[in-house]
């Protein structure tokens, strides 16, 4: 398996960041993980775009691989290198504002930021999407730029932690009453027959596939309103599914052990499902 890391390809067990990148020291980097379905990279726009944003949010000026172009090569070479051309694969871009003795504030000068991109084998979660996922709902106690796809992922990785523990797929987040997400995913809602799904605030991650979602919904004719979900109204949801780029649409079956609606996917869910999908290319 090879890597590019900082202009180079690399036997990833020979790869290795110093121990000064801020990164490791401070969580100071963006990141996107992007789909790859037979060769072809699926979003690479809206997911460049959003590394843009990141990148933007933290002051990081954007090195020349965040570029599509540039993304679009590497990429290529890594997949042709991995023989990871045929087939489902994910692709991990890390970039971090550098390595530079330890301080809170930017190094002055500037330091050349750390670039780190990573190809592996994927396979979706088809057996889950058939039965659903189940989720349990946690405090979502993270920062407040939570729009920014950042490394900085503890209080991300402690909600997952405690799903997994509890024998669930993910945790869906609540602040002060609102659900706004789920650990690595965005959370749509089916209640009177609309389709609802936090809007686009500092509090939630803008997901690729949350966007392919509502536009999947608007081309449908599914009435559709971006607008907060209360913890109070998820037992009285007829449906419930994440979004992300590993799961796609994937329908939520039960919440804190609780069936959702009838307990098997639902039809607003699944006609989402085969939309995204197509609208992704992926069917
Ligand atoms: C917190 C969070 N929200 C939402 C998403 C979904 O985003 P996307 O659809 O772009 O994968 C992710 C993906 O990792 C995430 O980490």
């Amino acid at each position: 398996m090879h890597v590019y890391l900082d202009g180079a390809y690399r036997e990833r067990a020979l790869a290795s960041v110093s121990v000064d990148d801020r990164g490791f020291l401070f969580g100071d980097g963006a990141y996107e993980v992007i789909r790859v379905v037979n060769g072809r990279l699926v979003a690479l726009d809206r997911h460049a775009r959003r590394l843009r944003r990141t990148l933007d949010g933290l002051s990081i000026a954007p090195p020349a691989e965040a570029g599509t172009d540039a993304l679009t090569a590497i990429i290529a070479e890594l997949l042709a290198r991995d023989a990871l051309r045929d087939g489902e694969a994910l692709i991990y871009v890390q970039i971090t504002r550098g390595a530079a003795p330890r301080t809170h504030q930017f190094p002055i000068p500037d330091v050349r930021p750390t670039v780190y991109v990573a190809a592996a084998a994927f396979t979706p979660p088809r057996a889950l999407r058939e039965r659903g996922a189940s989720v349990i709902t946690h405090p979502d106690i993270r920062w407040g730029r939570c729009d920014l796809k950042t490394v900085n992922l503890l209080p991300n990785t402690l909600a997952k932690q405690r799903a997994v523990e509890a024998g669930a797929d993910e945790a869906v987040l609540v602040r002060e009453g609102v659900v706004t997400e789920g650990s690595t995913s965005n959370i749509f809602a089916v209640i009177d027959g609309e389709l609802r799904t936090h809007p686009l605030t500092t509090h939630i991650l803008g997901g690729v596939t949350r966007e392919v979602t509502v536009e999947a919904a608007a081309a449908l004719g599914v009435p559709t309103r971006e607008a907060p979900v209360l913890l109070e109204e998820l037992p009285h949801a007829e449906e419930l599914f994440l979004t992300s780029t590993t799961n796609d649409v994937m329908p939520i079956a039960r919440v804190d052990g609780q069936p959702v609606g009838t307990g098997r996917p639902g039809p607003v869910t699944l006609r989402l499902h085969h939309a995204v999908a197509e609208r992704l290319g992926m069917e």
